[in-house]
């Protein structure tokens, strides 16, 4: 059967559609009344844990949650309020998945996390702390106490060319001595290589910096060794370099006892050696009493009593000319110790590779040295 609807409605029809206009609004102020309870609702809500923020979802954006419910109240809207109560749902659906949002946020970054919940009185969670490397330990224990002398630290480049490392230092090509320190060269002419000694950096403060001058070089150098207990492809240097007015060589043995007193103890003894180096002149070689059998004479003193710990002298004036400093005015004094050497000494370390193996167990063991 075919109804036809005229446009004007009957005033019976008017009644109808009155009352149930009126009636569906009063459902929807009732709906709109739960939906404010609801947000208030969540707003309220925290988030302590996991499970409470997935019970937050089951129970507002579940399929069987209550936006999906409020949602599936659009069908009792008359066609003419659809799209105004359309808008009150979405809001509220965005409403609750924005909340959702926001305390997910915060359960991952822990900010949901009241005093309420805490409990001051549980001790912390231990944080595992690293050790210091036995090197670096023994190497800012020498810059410290050459420091209050009044050394300044000085630093060259690993990657050195032929003249910093071996020709200004005195040690031309085919010099004999070069034979001692052969290296890694990562290119020839011209020459670079990785440097066999600290004294490189002697060279490269002096071409830059004139009298008086007084630093001290800690650094990585290289040499081409076979790896064993006493010999490594690299190991570390402090070197010490004084030019000023005046410098003797009683104030190099005086410095050098100095350092020897701070670093092993005041019973520790020295002794000094003629030696030769190309870069000083005269040239000597340190030794130091024995800190395992304090001179009585054991195995790691070869039964002397007494171990070398660094060469030094008055520095070459050929080295001083090289660098244009005049050598009737300046003197200088010049010295280089190993680290691993000093640290031998005082942590009894009788095998060079433990340094650079890694191995935990080892260095664990300098937890709390400083
Ligand atoms: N460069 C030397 C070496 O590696 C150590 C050395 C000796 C440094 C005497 C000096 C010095 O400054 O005067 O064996």
């Amino acid at each position: 059967m075919f109804i036809q609807h005229s446009k004007v409605p009957s005033p019976l029809q008017k009644v109808l559609i009155e009352i149930s206009i009126n009636l569906y609004l009063r459902n929807m102020e009732q709906l709109l009344q739960k939906i404010e309870a609801y947000k208030n609702e969540m707003t309220a809500f925290k988030v302590p844990t996991a499970e409470v923020l997935e019970d937050f979802r089951i129970k507002y954006l579940g399929t069987k949650g209550i936006v999906k419910a409020v949602m599936g109240e659009m069908k009792n809207v008359p066609n003419e309020k659809k799209k105004e109560f359309g808008q009150i749902l979405n809001a509220f659906k965005i409403f609750a998945e924005e909340r959702f949002e926001a305390l997910k946020a915060t359960l991952v970054s822990g900010d949901n996390q009241t005093t309420a919940n805490i409990d001051w009185s549980l001790p912390g969670d231990p944080i595992p702390v690293g050790t210091r490397h036995p090197l670096s330990i023994v190497r800012n224990q020498i810059v410290s106490i050459f420091k209050r002398l009044g050394f300044a630290v000085a630093e060259g480049p690993e990657i050195e060319d032929d003249w910093h490392n071996f020709t200004a230092l005195n040690l031309p090509e085919n010099h004999p001595a070069r034979d001692m320190q052969d290296t890694f060269y990562l290119n020839q002419n011209p020459d670079y290589l990785l440097r066999t000694h600290t004294s490189s950096v002697q060279a490269r403060v002096m071409e830059k910096q004139k009298p008086p001058i007084r630093i001290i070089c800690p650094g990585r150098v290289y040499r081409n060794e076979t790896i064993s207990a006493r010999a490594h492809c690299f190991f570390h240097q402090v070197e010490g370099l004084y030019v000023d007015n005046n410098v003797s060589f009683a104030d190099l043995k005086q410095t050098l006892y100095f350092f020897v007193q701070e670093m092993f103890g005041k019973e520790a003894k020295v002794r000094f050696r003629p030696s030769y180096f190309p870069f000083t002149e005269p040239s000597a070689e340190m030794d130091i009493s024995c800190t395992v059998c304090g001179g009585k004479g054991c195995s790691l003193c070869k039964h002397t009593g007494w171990v070398e710990i660094l060469g030094c002298g008055m520095v070459h004036p050929k080295m001083l000319e090289n660098f244009e400093i005049d050598p009737d005015k300046y003197t200088g004094f010049a010295f280089g110790m190993g680290i691993e050497r000093i640290c031998q000494l005082k942590y009894r370390i009788n095998d060079l590779r433990l340094y650079s193996q890694n191995d935990v167990r080892f260095l664990q063991q300098f937890t709390g040295a400083v």
